[in-house]
């Protein structure tokens, strides 16, 4: 499927997008059939928009990173229907920010200091397996460690989680928790504070992804200046901000 949109000067320029219908059959199957949808999108953005490839082989100027979860239901540059070259993307199993995660931060870096992107985006998912899985008590290997990050936001919000009696319920309000934490400590990095520093316009927010519904909330949780963060977490260059 083909769908046009209006890029900022007003031209219109092809986006293909994967909208394809349930029933309709991918051929052929297995991995060649990967390949083989590879080129018929090749070819159909080309046929759109000649130059496409080219122009974006050149530079990449994305004005948001997104930090989302792994789940395959939860496709980045699909969800805010962007096209190569406007998202760039990290993702891993329950969105999390973790300070010495040198992935993430060496992501977070880049963005914010070489592309120079305005937005941060931590978009979590209701329904998230991992979350859901910080939640019990089974061991599941490696990730266990990983996963105790959330343990510890279940533990600092132990009072609002178990008033919460319905167990889905519960587990959607630790995703929302969970996101809330994560937009926390990308503030918290030194990389996030540095830009704020020297006057970089860089706003942080929370959103999270309803699986049933493909709809995006806006957690409403939007940071961009360090007097938003508590003044233990202030580097230096920031902490001048303290008012407290
Ligand atoms: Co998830």
């Amino acid at each position: 499927m083909v769908v046009f949109a209006a890029d900022p000067d007003g031209r219109k320029r092809a986006i293909i997008w994967a909208h394809r219908s349930m029933s309709e059959k991918r051929v052929p199957e297995g991995i060649e059939g990967l390949l083989e949808n590879n080129r018929a999108w090749a070819r159909q953005v080309t046929e759109e928009d000649p130059e496409f490839f080219r122009r974006l082989s050149r530079q990449q100027n994305p004005e948001y990173l997104w930090i989302g979860c792994a789940d395959s239901r939860v496709p980045a540059n699909e969800i805010v229907h962007l096209l190569p070259g406007e998202l760039f993307v990290h993702r891993n199993v329950a969105n999390l920010v973790v300070h010495t995660d040198m992935n993430c931060m060496a992501v977070l870096q880049f963005a914010i200091e070489v592309l120079r992107v305005k937005h941060v985006i931590v978009c979590g998912h209701y329904g998230c397996g991992g979350v859901k899985a910080a939640m019990e008590h089974e061991q599941f290997g490696l990730i266990d460690n990983w996963l105790r990050h959330i343990k510890d936001i279940y533990l600092h919000n132990l009072e609002v989680l178990e008033s919460v009696a319905d167990p889905g319920e519960r587990i959607d309000r630790l995703c929302e928790l969970n996101v809330i934490s994560q937009v926390f400590n990308v503030c918290s990095s030194t990389i996030c504070q540095n830009a704020w520093a020297r006057n970089q316009p860089l706003a942080v927010h929370g959103w999270i992804y309803g699986l049933e519904d493909g709809l995006v909330k806006d957690l409403s949780v939007v940071v961009d200046r360090p007097e938003q963060i508590p003044a233990i977490y202030r580097m230096p260059m920031t902490r001048q901000a303290d008012n407290t």
